[in-house]
């Protein structure tokens, strides 16, 4: 055991007969880390098997020493991971209030309380009775994440927070993350964004085909076109001066504030 927070080693998940993570190995402290990949590659799958939400996974994925393979979604929430899932996966008929009454009351002294969560995140406190599906992307994406930390996790698994987001939306959310990783919260942010997995986190790990290809650092990733073209498909922020512009929306494709790339991003 190497002390890591996370240790993931030969984690494969299976979809009936559909090997899709096929022997995922990395470690992480409370580091913030980046994982990219073009779509359909297992980002989401890794993300859910790490919870517990993938039926079938073979492997280990150990937190702060503990296998957490296998167990179901309530206690590795219990062990300490927070999961801001792809698309959101807000519920209609709650408010933006109730989505964060509805959890379990964090103990007294807890960094992440409603109130903390609402001065984090001012906008919600306007949006309070509302129906959380009414939000604009960027509300509900601060509302994920609200609702994530209020289990105050040690680590914040985020799985595409991006996607969808309009560029100045896109540029408060990597503020946040930052926040987080100030604080200490150990950070895995899941992107097809270049510049946005670069922005919040120096190491970088690249997935490919369900597996991790290569780790390498913010700086090189972005110094590297050919990586960037063959590994992750997308038009290299090298070549296009680091500045390209994403054409986001907030329904539409990826952007990010230090300069966006990437396919456009599946709507969830
Ligand atoms: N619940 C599911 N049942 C069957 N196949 C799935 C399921 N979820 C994802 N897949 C398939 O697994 C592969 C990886 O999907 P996913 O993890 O969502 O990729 P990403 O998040 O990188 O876009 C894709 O080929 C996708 O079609
Ligand atoms: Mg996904």
């Amino acid at each position: 055991m190497s002390g890591a927070l996370l240790e993931i080693t030969g984690l494969s998940a299976y979809y009936g007969s559909a090997h899709v993570l096929q022997g995922v190995d990395f470690s992480m402290g409370v580091e913030p880390v980046s994982l990219i990949c073009r779509n359909g590659m297992g980002k989401s799958t890794l993300c859910n098997s790490i919870m517990g939400l993938v039926g079938h996974t073979t492997g280990s994925v150990r937190f702060d020493g503990h296998e957490l393979r296998g167990a179901p979604a309530y206690r590795v929430a219990d062990a300490g991971i927070g999961y801001v899932p792809q698309g959101r996966r807000l519920f209609r008929s709650l408010s933006t209030d109730e989505h964060l009454r509805m959890l379990r009351k964090p103990p007294a002294g807890s960094r992440w309380t409603i109130d903390s969560v609402y001065e984090l995140f001012p906008r919600l406190t306007e949006r309070k009775r509302i129906s959380a599906t009414q939000l604009s992307g960027g509300e509900q994406q601060m509302l994920a994440i609200g609702r994530a930390l209020l289990s105050n996790p040690r680590l914040l698994i985020m799985d595409e927070p991006s996607e969808g987001l309009a560029p100045t939306i896109v540029e408060t959310m990597v503020a946040t993350c930052k926040l987080l990783v100030q604080e200490g919260m150990a950070v895995l942010l899941i992107e097809q964004n270049l510049g946005v997995a670069t922005a919040v986190a120096e190491r970088q790990l690249v997935m490919v085909a369900g597996r991790i290809h290569t780790e390498t650092t913010a700086g090189a990733l972005l110094g590297d076109p050919d990586l960037q073209r063959r590994f992750l498909g997308v038009e290299p922020l090298a070549e296009s001066g680091g500045a390209a512009s994403g054409g986001s929306t907030d329904g539409g494709s990826t952007g990010a504030p230090a300069g966006p790339a990437g396919a456009p991003a599946s709507a969830e």
